[in-house]
Order: C-alpha cells, then sequence, then structure tokens
C-alpha cells in the first residue's frame, strides 16, 4: 500500500502536451496516485518547460549542446541526471517526448522504473531515428491499417524494452502523416495516465484500457477485423508484481 503519491520525473524534448496530460491527471490537492516532481528538459525554449513552468514544477535544463566539450561526456550527462532524481526523491522516470537516448548510468540506476511512450504499436515502427512524423510516415508507406501508441519500460536501447500497455487507433484511408499523429496523440494522452496509475499500484484494470479507443476515433475505420482482433489483444500487459513502493 503506497503511503504517498509516487514522485514522477518527466523527461522531455519538445511540446509537453503529455507532460501536461500528468500534469492535469496528477494535479496538486487532488487524492492523486502520483505527483510531477521535476521535469527534465534536453533544451531550453521548448514548450513543455513552459507547461511544467505554469504548473510550479521545477525544471532542469540537461542540454547537451550547451554544455562545455569535457561535459557531454555520457558520464557527466548521467550524473547530472541523477543528481537531479535523487535531489527530487523520484520514484519513477517517465520519458514523454524525450528525443535523446538516457544514458547507460540512469537506465541501470532506475532499472524498471523508467517507461517511455512511442507513437506506434512496437516493435513495428521503433528504434533509432524512429521519432515524430517520421514514424506515421513509415506507418502509412507500410500500408499498415493500425497503428497506437505503446508505453514501455526502458532499457539501453531505442525502443526495444518490455512492453507494458498498448493502445491501438485504426489507420484511416485517407491519412496524412499529421492526421494520423494526432489520432494517436488523442489516445497517447489517456494511456499514459493510465499506465503509471497502474504501475504504481494505484489501479488495477480489470478491463483493457483500449476501451476508449474508438470514441476517440471519427470516420470509416479500414481492415475492421484485423482492429477488432488487436483490440481484444491490448490491455496493459504488465503491472510490476508488488506497486512501487514510495
Ligand atoms: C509523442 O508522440 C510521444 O509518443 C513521442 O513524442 C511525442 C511527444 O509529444 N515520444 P509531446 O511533446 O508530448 O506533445
Amino acid at each position: 500500500m503506497n503511503t504517498r503519491a509516487a514522485r514522477l520525473a518527466v523527461f522531455v524534448s519538445g511540446g509537453g502536451s503529455n507532460l501536461q496530460a500528468l500534469l492535469d491527471r496528477f494535479a496538486p490537492g487532488a487524492e492523486a496516485a502520483a505527483q510531477v516532481a521535476a521535469v527534465i528538459a534536453s533544451r531550453p525554449s521548448i514548450g513543455a518547460i513552459a507547461r511544467a513552468e505554469r504548473a510550479g514544477v521545477p525544471v532542469h535544463v540537461l542540454d547537451e549542446r550547451e554544455m562545455g566539450a569535457r561535459e557531454v561526456e555520457a558520464d557527466h550527462l548521467a550524473e547530472r541526471m541523477l543528481a537531479v532524481l535523487a535531489e527530487h526523491e523520484v520514484d519513477l522516470v517517465v520519458l514523454a517526448g524525450y528525443l535523446q537516448l538516457l544514458p547507460a548510468a540512469v537506465v541501470r540506476a532506475y532499472s524498471g522504473r523508467v517507461l517511455n511512450i512511442h507513437p506506434a504499436l512496437l516493435p513495428a515502427f521503433g528504434g533509432r531515428g524512429m521519432y515524430g512524423l517520421r514514424v506515421h510516415r513509415a506507418v502509412l508507406a507500410a500500408g499498415a491499417c493500425v497503428s497506437g501508441a505503446t508505453v514501455h519500460w526502458v532499457d539501453e536501447e531505442y525502443d526495444r524494452g518490455q512492453i507494458v500497455a498498448q493502445w491501438p487507433v485504426p489507420v484511416l484511408a485517407d491519412d496524412t502523416p499529421e492526421s494520423l499523429a494526432a489520432r494517436v496523440l488523442a489516445v497517447e494522452h489517456l494511456l499514459l495516465p493510465a499506465t503509471i496509475e497502474a504501475v504504481v499500484g494505484a489501479v488495477v484494470p480489470e478491463a483493457p484500457v483500449v476501451a476508449e479507443s474508438f470514441s476517440l476515433v471519427t470516420g470509416r475505420a479500414p481492415c475492421e477485423a484485423g482492429i477488432r482482433q488487436l483490440l481484444g489483444e491490448a490491455r496493459v500487459h504488465r503491472v510490476l508484481a508488488e506497486p512501487l513502493t514510495t
């Protein structure tokens, strides 16, 4: 049984709409299972920083490009990150649109406590260089009729760790990379907080978290049979055997 809200560190590199979903779901004052204790940004002047500041959450910019040559060494970046995580007594690290590879020392120190969200159904359409619109372009180029969002544990490779939860959405016949990205992002904003709640032990979903997905989708869904099959399989695949002790 948790004695306090799990403390999250959210790593960001962009607009931060997933961060916003976490700030909204885990707003202070509510009986929240988690709280955003710190935000770590890979570069300055990004939308995610403004969102964190508006919510009164401490932000640390650990920007490799702005560090001196000596400081870009992975060891030094890892040390800075570990110091920030310790300072804020972080229980769970969440990569939400973080475009750098997390240093191996950080992955090791927080083994089993780092989640990432990816805008496709891994293991398809993941790996180095697969981010942003590139992912959705690849999905369309492959002629896939289903895409979606995946939350997975992070290991030392891009997008390879154990899958925790997935939420499929249809690919529509007239989709552009942008329209598909928007449809996937809408479910990301529901999937990520729901998965964190499951992982910290606050909510053990009785039903797959995909149940609402079609309400977010407009238009005709092609490949209906394939989508139904995926919906039948998709769920929070794995929560921790023991809830995180906080
Ligand atoms: C999301 O699509 C996420 O899956 C991916 O990067 C994007 C971040 O968007 N890793 P935002 O910054 O949360 O709006």
